[in-house]
């Protein structure tokens, strides 16, 4: 595995790599690898010739009262797991590298109205920064494929929004969530929990289950799901940003009648601020009855 910590470096390599006919997946991380982004590297493995894997912990995605100095920064370690999943280039850069210009007067790219909410209500600038950082990231690797975990659900559908917008030629992939054995997603951020919180934090994943199951047994009031979901939070001792039943597209509060809805939650712990999400799609006899019920109503 070769190591890069210029631009120019790492595109002189892959510009060979791609001139020979190969393809180029890519897997943007902050570090501190987990299994979860392992997964995402075997995906782009899978799909792709030449594996790229960018670390880099993006200044402009943190808010100022955020963990951007504490955030775990473990990259020999990092190295050590990518080299031996097989990945082919590590990108490193510091921050001058990827900000030549500064921060102030970076240029940057802002998906609208999708990111004001959810994550975007209490991480204000939260999503600018990640939008900017990936499309740079993708203009400097130019992968075929790029992957991303559907942990981040409104990062990768922010993502989504922006490559479509700007007609970026690349394909978004978006990997499936990897848990720990109680079903606590895996994240980088796991690591801030107090021993004491660690056995009580599946109350999120066990809370998005019940909304789903819920929304399968027929419940289309999904207000009071929402308030019943972030009440069960609360009760086990953690403060709920927001539980929230929504079109798995658009972001937008789900209507009866969608048939792709993704639960999304996020909740504080003492020292974290933890998020999950369940995708499910609404069965044809389940979507039709709910067109019954509204032609019912209509009448
Ligand atoms: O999901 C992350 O780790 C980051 O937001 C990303 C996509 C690498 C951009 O900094």
């Amino acid at each position: 595995m070769n190591i890069y910590h210029t631009v120019s470096g790492l595109r002189a390599e892959i510009r060979a790599r791609r001139q020979g006919g190969e393809t180029i997946g890519f897997v943007p991380t902050m570090g501190n690898l987990h299994e979860g982004h392992l997964q995402l590297v075997r995906l782009a493995k899978e799909q792709c010739d030449v594996v790229v894997v960018s670390i880099f912990v993006n200044p402009l995605q943190f808010g100022l009262n955020e963990d951007w100095e504490k955030y775990p920064r473990t990259f020999q370690d990092d190295a050590k797991k990518l080299e031996a999943e097989g990945c082919d280039f590590l990108f490193h850069p510091d921050e001058n590298e990827i900000y030549p210009n500064g921060m102030a007067d970076q240029t940057r790219v802002v998906v609208p109205t999708m990111t004001d909410i959810l994550c975007g209500a209490s991480r204000p600038g939260h999503f600018e920064g990640v939008t900017t950082v990936v499309s740079k990231l993708l203009h400097i690797v130019q992968p075929d494929t790029a992957i991303f975990g559907i942990k981040d659900y409104q990062q990768l559908a922010v993502i989504r929004r922006m490559v479509e917008d700007l007609c970026i030629p690349v394909d978004i992939v978006g990997a499936a969530i990897a848990r720990d054995v109680d079903g606590l997603a895996l994240s980088s951020r796991n690591g801030y929990l107090g021993e004491d919180e660690r056995p009580k934090v599946k109350v999120l994943y066990e809370t998005l289950c019940w909304c789903r199951s819920q929304i399968e047994a027929g419940e289309r009031d999904f207000t009071a799901l929402e308030i019943q979901a972030a009440e069960t939070l609360e009760k086990s001792g953690f403060r709920t940003d927001y539980v929230s039943i929504r079109n798995s597209k658009t972001l937008e509060p789900a209507a009866h009648d969608d048939s792709q809805l993704t639960i999304l939650g996020a909740m504080f712990t003492k020292g974290a601020r933890l998020i999950d999400n369940i995708s499910m799609t609404l069965g044809e006899s389940q979507a039709a009855a709910v067109l019954e019920e509204q032609t019912e109503v209509k009448k």
